[in-house]
């Protein structure tokens, strides 16, 4: 049965305390500092966590990961790309995410399901009740239990990303500006439908700025209460 694209999603949760954590936004919005700052404060807390990126985040996750960011890898078709981000979430989610949960550790994930949705959904035109489809059966139907979105406009994004020359970039890196705007939109969407989940915070301000409102609005509301 598919569901309207406005519907919000049932969520099942794992019953155990850790929290999984994932971080989202396009790129070039800052999520590695944020985790970095994240992590700082879970080591001090002496709170267990593990940190991991997808695509990756596996040994076969990374090789996958290799074969999607590969500017070489062109002529790749939508379906092709939504499996193979999808094989690596699968890989990482049977490998490492549930079996570190079980052990009580937190999981920070650099970019999760919502990637695909707004990549592949908003970005390329995927249709998002399929993809929905899909991503209940790749994570076995695991969501985050919240969602950090470092929204950022595209200007600043391109520009941090400018620090880089253009032939650096990855395969989705060098998709054009209408592309990442789509994605921007489409992860503001996805927000707006989950307020619950996710925490939208402003990343074109000074990092300083941004890590104190996470500061305020995650770490003393969810964990330091
Ligand atoms: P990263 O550079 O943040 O590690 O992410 C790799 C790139 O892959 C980034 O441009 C976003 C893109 N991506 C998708 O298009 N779909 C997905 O499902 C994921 C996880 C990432």
């Amino acid at each position: 049965m598919t569901r309207s694209r406005r519907d919000k999603p049932k969520h099942h949760r794992l019953s155990f305390p850790a929290k999984f954590i994932s971080f989202e936004g396009i790129d070039g919005c800052g999520k590695s500092t944020l985790m970095d700052q994240l992590a700082n404060w879970l080591t001090t807390a002496g709170i267990p966590f593990l940190r991991t990126r997808e695509p990756g985040g596996t040994n076969i996750g990374e090789k996958i990961r290799q074969i999607l960011l590969d500017p070489a890898c062109s002529e790749m078709s939508s379906r092709a790309e939504v499996l193979l981000y999808s094989a690596s979430r699968a890989q990482l989610t049977d490998q490492v995410i549930v079996s570190a949960m079980k052990k009580g550790s937190w999981v920070l994930t650099d970019r999760f399901v919502d990637a695909t949705f707004a990549y592949q959904g908003f970005g390329r035109g995927f249709d998002l009740d399929r993809l929905r489809i899909i991503q209940e059966w790749t994570t076995k139907d695991l969501w985050p239990d919240r969602t950090v979105l470092l929204d950022c406009d595209i200007d600043t994004a391109m520009s941090r990303l400018g620090a880089r020359d253009g032939t650096d970039r990855d395969r989705i890196e060098q998709e054009d500006r209408i592309f990442h705007q789509k994605v921007r939109n489409g992860y503001l969407a996805l927000a707006q439908n989950e307020p619950e989940r996710f925490l939208v915070l402003d990343a074109s301000k000074p990092l300083e700025e941004v890590i104190a409102e996470f500061y305020e609005r995650f770490w003393l509301v969810e964990v330091a209460r």
